[in-house]
């Protein structure tokens, strides 16, 4: 059985009591974050560890990002922070923002993947800090999903991968921002982005004057890559979906007209649900509202997919500040099924 406890107006906390020991015991609660739901477990538990990848069906050599309340909890993990860390740390935590880093010998083998660092991101989220902070330990946290499929965004997304699977969901309601963290590594002096997120590669230039984008952000590679999140396909629903951006917006809309059929799904701008020849339109949001757009990916690329269509056509956007990550998410969510065409 899994408990719900419904945070959404404010912490209770006799419920938080019953959370923090469970962490302490080594079971997996599932908790909101401002980008997604993580399933978390105590760093210090190798057993309820394991029991995440276990419970996500994640690949063991795909390490988890470890959670953190306070700055000071960051140096109880890890080692060595340069100058230009300790910058981006003062800059964008908390935020949806990780960082990797050298991680303390003491920190399990489990969690890192057998790497020597660690991701570590201290979230915005009231009620994630709260949990930690009273569990006295930092998280080990994944998104909250089974493996290749979309983050869950909400209660009901998380009940359909998880229920009776953990012992505890705590609701806040929807997701504010709707995609992970940005994922970010100091190589040679310079961050480099090795998942894109809501802190775009503007936002860190200005603090460092300095920044990189991984090539492989939106490949899926074999072999050697920094992150070994590459390696595998996420964000995928069941249906075949396919990704189409073109810089003319008529031309878009033509060539996704050109792609339905009887049973195909469309997701789109609001703007273009009329000139879309298709009843089963579904809207992300207006054309001008990136914020709007990646808080609802997730969660309508999970309803959409209810349905069973032979397809789910997607419309994309151009890769600029959140548009990196958007795109990152439906890149990868079409399994690289994707027309596109620039101007220039
Ligand atoms: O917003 C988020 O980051 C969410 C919430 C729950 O905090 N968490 C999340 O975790 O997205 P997960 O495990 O789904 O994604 C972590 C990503 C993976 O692509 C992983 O490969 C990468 O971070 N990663 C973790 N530790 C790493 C390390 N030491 N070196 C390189 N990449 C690492
Ligand atoms: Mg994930």
């Amino acid at each position: 059985m899994t408990k719900i406890f419904d945070w959404k107006e404010n912490i209770n906390e006799l419920e938080l009591d019953e959370i923090s020991n469970a962490i302490k015991d080594g079971k997996l609660v599932i908790f909101p974050t401002e980008t997604v739901y993580g399933i978390g477990a105590s760093i210090y538990n190798d057993n309820a560890l394991k029991n995440i990848f276990i419970t996500k069906g994640r690949a063991q050599d795909n390490p988890l990002i470890i959670h953190v309340s306070s700055k000071e909890m960051i140096k109880d993990v890890v080692t060595d922070i340069s100058d230009i860390e300790n910058k981006l740390i003062d800059a964008f935590m908390p935020g949806p923002f990780t960082l990797i880093l050298n991680k303390k010998k003491h920190i399990s083998n489990i969690v890192s993947a057998n790497l020597d660092t660690v991701g570590i991101r201290m979230p915005d989220s009231k009620i994630a800090r709260t949990i930690i902070e009273k569990s006295n330990t930092p998280i080990a946290a994944p998104s909250a999903n089974l493996s290749t499929k979309p983050s869950c965004t909400n209660l009901n997304d998380l009940l359909e991968d998880f229920n009776n699977k953990v012992p505890y969901i705590i609701d806040e309601g929807a997701s504010k921002i709707g995609v992970e963290s940005t994922v970010v590594k100091v190589i040679n002096g310079i961050p480099t982005i090795l998942r894109p997120g809501k802190i775009t590669p503007e936002d860190i230039y200005e603090v460092t004057n300095s920044v990189n984008i991984d090539k492989n952000i939106n490949e899926v590679k074999t072999g050697k890559v920094e992150s070994p999140g590459m390696k595998y396909k996420h964000y995928a629903p069941s249906s075949k979906c396919l990704l189409v951006y073109m810089d003319n917006e008529n031309d878009m809309i033509n060539e996704i007209n050109k792609h339905i059929t009887k049973n195909t799904y469309v997701i789109g701008y609001k703007e273009h649900q009329n000139l879309i020849n298709t009843n089963n339109f579904y809207s992300f949001g207006s054309i001008n509202n990136y914020e709007e757009i990646s808080s609802n990916i997730f969660s309508l690329l999970r309803k959409v997919d209810r349905n069973k269509p032979e397809l789910i056509i997607i419309e994309g956007l151009k890769k600029e500040g959140l548009g990196i990550a958007i795109m990152n998410r439906l890149i990868k969510a079409a399994s690289h099924n994707y027309i596109e065409k620039l101007d220039k």
